[in-house]
């Protein structure tokens, strides 16, 4: 029997027992089958969860790319490895096949050497979803470069920050970027970017829009008459299996954002496994993930899970609602989608347009439902499941982080039945456990609590780039020998897994998550700001969407206000991203604190839910008399 593609319920179970049972003989069995090796390892798995220290395939030697790529030349050569769609649907489709990829991979790999990247080196991409940035992703892994993929929704600033934290030498990008009637200058915020990043030599700039921008002499290089010259051969760099792939940002509740570290095999072998059994992938199927690779997902799951198995990955360039809010159903039926991977925040939007945009394609391709980043309502997942599955196509509630590297709680599709709102068994050989608040596990079914992970899984993050103390204290240290989630979770009846959210300060709007820290820290940049709090509050479309409570210097109303609201937006802008603006500014007199000074977040959060029957006891308050102020002025 394979262990590699579960086909019914008892194999799941039997499957799962063996690779909690036996995990090194289960992983050892999924790598040594299906992957290309350089050299095998010495030993599985070495963990101590205390130091934390998490070592798979340990003295493995391989190449990403060559598992991703040039193993499947042989016999998918002429397939199609990469299929573009563009923002303009008027503009024709792109069928980059694997031969063409391994030359454009490698193409890009040798202009990286030319300009003097080495294994090691840390390179941010700041390129929109066109193919020059998964190529640029794999070029960097066919050299042993680390890539540091920065989504390019995100200002300047955070760009920077990102860019400073890591060192890197280089930044990939392009002169902008179309989203929907829009083109974005990407160029441009690059340019301020780089004002304070002075370890930057040089910077790659692909052509997109055809806009008139500026060259900086010395710095920076259009791509493609460096690529036009470039040999088509690459050797691939032969790295260890613990040596970094990628790092990638998140944000935490607190400080700045924390480069989470992902090593080659073990991440190499978890998310080529995952792709094939959570998404039921057969061969020739085509599958399409509609997150941007600036996130874990696109990572995963449009890059390296969907290559290592010799995929057709759709890689689409524009958003849901351009030219109408058909296109994600005009690109199923114009390419004949198989599995379908999107976001609850992009369900709730289609949802809300009605089911006529739908009814106007053909989704009969459609063989599985995938939906990531934030719980998914029950009303959402019937739409989900009713109009776009049209009751046939199975949802996959795929519930993971970009700490984890791949999904982790998951029904099989076809293999488990499905539950709403659910994400239910824990895919293979993650052992989850629920938590509760003196730090005991939950034995049982019918149980609420903290999710946490027992033991280790291959492609976990493995530290926090250079910050290893911050990766030791945000995961390890809630709780003795466990990777804490963040998350609070309940097991059914039947062991089913449900994500109630976040338990910390992170808020994830529209599937991104957020700190609060970081907002507050903008908006506290204003110079007529005292003070603010941030918490998140129900949303029709974003799931959560942010309610800012801001004391101001000197009080003020009105037409000032409306100003200074916008004002607050527009730092929050320039420091994050328009991902992270307030959706309500409530201008306070005072924030209600604890005796020792802490903002009371939890009243906050209430009042911004419209609950406010059962705020608990605020006596104890240091100013409690500000609460029904709050609550009388609430928006
Ligand atoms: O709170 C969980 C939520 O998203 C967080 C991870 O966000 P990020 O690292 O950006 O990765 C998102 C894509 C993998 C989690 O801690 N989350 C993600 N998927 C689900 C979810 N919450 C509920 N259900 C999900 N399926």
């Amino acid at each position: 029997m394979s262990n590699y593609h579960i086909k019914h319920l008892e194999e799941y179970y039997q499957v799962y027992r063996k690779s909690v049972r036996e995990p090194e003989n289960f992983w050892e069995e999924v790598a040594e089958e299906h992957f290309l090796w350089r050299k095998k390892w010495d030993k599985v798995l070495s963990w101590d969860f205390s130091k934390p220290e998490i070592k798979w395939f340990e003295g493995a030697k391989l190449n990403i790319t060559e598992n991703c790529i040039d193993r499947h030349l042989a016999t998918r050569g002429d397939k199609t490895a990469i299929l573009f769609e563009p923002n303009n649907p008027e503009e024709s489709a792109e069928h980059i096949t694997y031969k063409q990829l391994y030359e454009r991979v490698n193409k890009m790999a040798n202009v990286l050497k030319d300009q003097g990247i080495k294994k090691g080196d840390r390179v941010c991409i700041y390129v929109p979803m066109i193919p020059e940035l998964a190529i640029a992703v794999l070029a960097c892994a066919r050299i042993g470069a680390i890539h540091s993929v920065v989504f390019a929704g995100f200002s300047s600033t955070a760009l920077s920050t990102r860019i400073n934290d890591s060192d890197c030498k280089m930044v990939i990008t392009a002169d902008g970027s179309f989203r929907g009637n829009k083109t974005i200058d990407l160029k441009g915020i690059v340019d301020e970017a780089l004002e304070s990043c002075s370890g930057i030599e040089s910077v790659l700039v692909v052509k997109r829009i055809d806009s008139d921008i500026n060259m900086k002499e010395g710095r920076d290089t259009w791509l493609q008459p460096l690529l036009d010259k470039a040999s088509t051969e690459c050797p691939a760099e032969i790295m260890d299996a613990e040596d970094p792939l990628f790092i990638l940002y998140t944000s935490g509740s607190t400080g700045q954002p924390k480069g989470m570290v992902h090593t080659t095999a073990g991440y190499m072998v978890y998310t080529a496994y995952s792709f094939k059994n959570a998404f039921q992938y057969r061969e020739n199927d085509v599958y399409w993930c509609t997150a941007d690779i600036g996130w874990i997902t696109g990572h995963s799951y449009i890059i390296y899970g969907p290559l290592a198995n010799g995929a057709t990955s759709v890689l689409f360039e524009g958003v849901p609602h351009y030219p109408d809010f058909g296109r994600f159903w005009d690109i199923i039926d114009k390419h004949q989608v198989n599995q379908f991977y999107t976001a609850p925040t992009a369900i709730r939007a289609l949802a809300k347009q009605g089911s006529e945009l739908v009814d106007k394609y053909d989704l009969s391709s459609i063989k599985v439902l995938g939906s990531v980043g934030e719980p998914i309502n029950e009303e959402a997942w019937h739409w989900y499941n009713d109009i776009v599955g049209k009751n046939k196509s199975p949802i996959i509630d795929t519930w993971w982080q970009t700490e984890t590297g791949a999904i982790m709680i998951t029904p099989i599709p076809f293999v488990t039945p499905t539950k709403p709102t659910y994400a239910t068994l824990p895919f293979i050989g993650v052992q989850p456990a629920l938590i509760n608040d003196a730090g005991e596990e939950l034995k049982g079914n019918q149980v609420e609590g903290k999710l946490c992970i027992k033991f280790p899984w291959p492609s976990m993050a493995r530290t926090i780039w250079r910050n290893h103390k911050r990766y030791k204290e945000t995961y390890f240290s809630t709780y003795k020998d466990m990777y804490f989630t963040g998350d609070g979770a309940l097991r059914d009846e039947v062991g089913y897994y449900r994500i109630t959210g976040r338990v910390d300060d992170v808020i994830i709007v529209s599937g991104h998550n957020l700190g609060t820290a970081p907002i507050e820290d903008a908006v506290n940049e204003h110079p007529a700001v005292a003070e603010s709090a941030i918490v998140g509050f129900p949303h029709e479309i974003k799931g959560t969407a942010l309610y800012g409570y801001v004391t101001l210097k000197e009080t003020g109303e009105g037409r000032i206000h409306d100003n200074v609201r916008k004002e607050i937006n527009q730092l929050i802008t320039d420091r994050i991203g328009p991902i992270a603006k307030l959706d309500k500014i409530q201008f306070t007199q005072g924030l209600p604190k604890t005796r020792s000074g802490k903002i009371m977040r939890r009243i906050l959060r209430k009042i911004a839910e419209k609950d406010t029957s059962n705020l608990g006891d605020t006596s104890t308050l240091l100013n409690p008399e500000c609460v029904q102020n709050i609550i009388d002025e609430a928006l």
